[in-house]
């Protein structure tokens, strides 16, 4: 895509939208739209950072880590820069070759073995809490539904122990910081600070749960695999990168189901269709809405000038609904064709999500559970969304089940 001779490059085009405005957090498809439209990179003027919303500009600009790092935090912030408090990440905010040691590392202690004995007790849990909300018929999707289920499930697979309170104020802090320092970004710091000290503490050594996931990458940092430091570091990692993602995912894919009870009748029908209902749940609406990379020097994008360390916005929710890549890209379609690998919700590219298979093996038990034992959903009132700048996620999704 950088081809072209440096006098036929164009200037960038210019979009004066705020993605961070609470009208667009709340509902981003009109600015999605305008930011496609644009060009296949714009400069947004509110925040002077490049950004690109087309599917093949989002994932050549993923693909190529050469051009555009990560070195520099994946949030609209230049995390290099003195004042910027926020702790990177050893996994997702460095480069190759250093990343390429501990992503190597990292997936050695996720191996196929390791999660397969994850996903017995992800079925376990999940029988639990399906049969819980059966009994209730009526209830909130988010805290009693989704959200219970990954804050039991994942935390102990990972090793770590994640109250609720705390952990969603630590996820809000965490995806709004790598947004600008708007008023939500202040209000989630604000209330994240009684909970940054606990937080540092469940993910040191003493603080895991023996035969997890955690307790795999300290062995593997005593063994040499990571510097003293790192296996805490890409631990704070997967709560960060794991939790909030999860439960934004699976409840987008249920209130979707809910929407469409033609679809909810197929994956009644045969429950193995969870699996792409989930990756369609999350190309519709991505929980990621955005990652940044940073460019090395002056380079172009699709005949697009660019300057070199300037912050490029790559946003996958508008990827995701590009008219130019997906036909009837606003539907939500369980028989999409060509789904996982194509769609970008779990990035591309040397920091492709790392837990993807976690995050499958979670959605697989509960969404297969409630298709098995379930057969219809209907929604009892409108679901709303929680404003949060790097994120979208569900709020509140009043459900009413009838059990088959
Ligand atoms: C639906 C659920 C999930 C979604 C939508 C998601 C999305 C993503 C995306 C978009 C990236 C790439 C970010 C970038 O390139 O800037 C990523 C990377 C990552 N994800 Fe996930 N993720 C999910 C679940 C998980 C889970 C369960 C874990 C826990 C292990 C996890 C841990 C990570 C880590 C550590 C990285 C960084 C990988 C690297 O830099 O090499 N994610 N994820």
């Amino acid at each position: 895509m950088s081809l072209i001779a440096e006098n036929e490059l164009q200037e960038v085009p210019v979009l004066d939208i705020d993605p961070y405005a609470m009208d667009v957090l709340r509902d981003p498809y009109a600015f999605h739209a305008a930011l496609r439209d644009t060009g296949p990179v714009v400069l947004i003027k509110p925040h002077g950072v490049y950004a690109t919303g087309r599917h093949a500009e989002a994932k050549a600009v993923l693909a190529d880590h050469t051009r555009f790092i990560t070195g520099a935090g994946i949030g609209i912030q230049d995390i290099r820069q003195p004042g910027e408090f926020r702790i990177p990440s050893r996994l997702l905010e460095v480069d190759p070759p250093d990343h390429t040691q501990v992503r190597a590392a990292v997936t050695r202690v996720l191996s196929p073995v390791a999660i397969r004995r994850f996903k017995e007790s992800f079925t376990e849990k999940a029988q639990a809490l399906v049969q819980k909300l059966i009994d209730l018929r009526e209830f909130d999707a988010v805290e009693q539904g989704v959200e219970a289920f990954v804050l039991d499930a994942f935390p102990a697979a990972v090793g770590v122990r994640l109250p609720r309170t705390e952990t969603l104020a630590i996820g809000e802090m965490r995806f709004n910081q790598s947004g600008p320092k708007n008023a939500l970004y202040h209000a989630a710091m604000a209330r994240a600070q009684p909970y940054l000290e606990w937080f540092e503490q469940t993910v040191q050594r003493d603080a895991v749960l023996p035969g997890s996931i955690a307790e795999m990458l300290f062995q593997a940092e005593d063994k040499g695999d990571f510097d003293p430091g790192v296996a805490s570091n890409i631990i704070r990692s997967f709560v960060g990168g794991g939790t909030d993602s999860t439960i934004a995912g699976m409840g987008f894919t249920l209130h979707q189901l809910a929407l469409h009870p033609d679809q909810w009748a197929k994956v009644h029908a045969d429950p193995t269709r969870v699996k792409a209902a989930f990756e369609e749940g999350i190309r519709h609406e991505a929980p990621f809405q955005v990652t940044y990379r940073t460019t090395v020097g002056p380079t172009s994008v699709s005949g697009i000038r660019l300057d070199g360390d300037m912050k490029l916005g790559v946003f996958m929710g508008a990827a995701n609904r590009d008219p130019r890549h997906w036909e009837r890209p606003d539907e939500f379609d369980i028989e999409r064709p060509q789904l996982a690998g194509n769609h970008l919700a779990m990035g591309t590219g040397a920091h492709a999500c790392i837990g993807q298979m976690i995050a499958r093996g979670e959605s697989e038990a509960f969404l297969g559970e409630m298709a098995r034992r379930i057969k219809a959903i209907e929604l009892t009132d409108t679901p709303t969304y929680r404003p949060i700048n790097q994120m979208r996620m569900l709020d509140k999704l009043p459900l009413r089940v009838t059990p088959a």
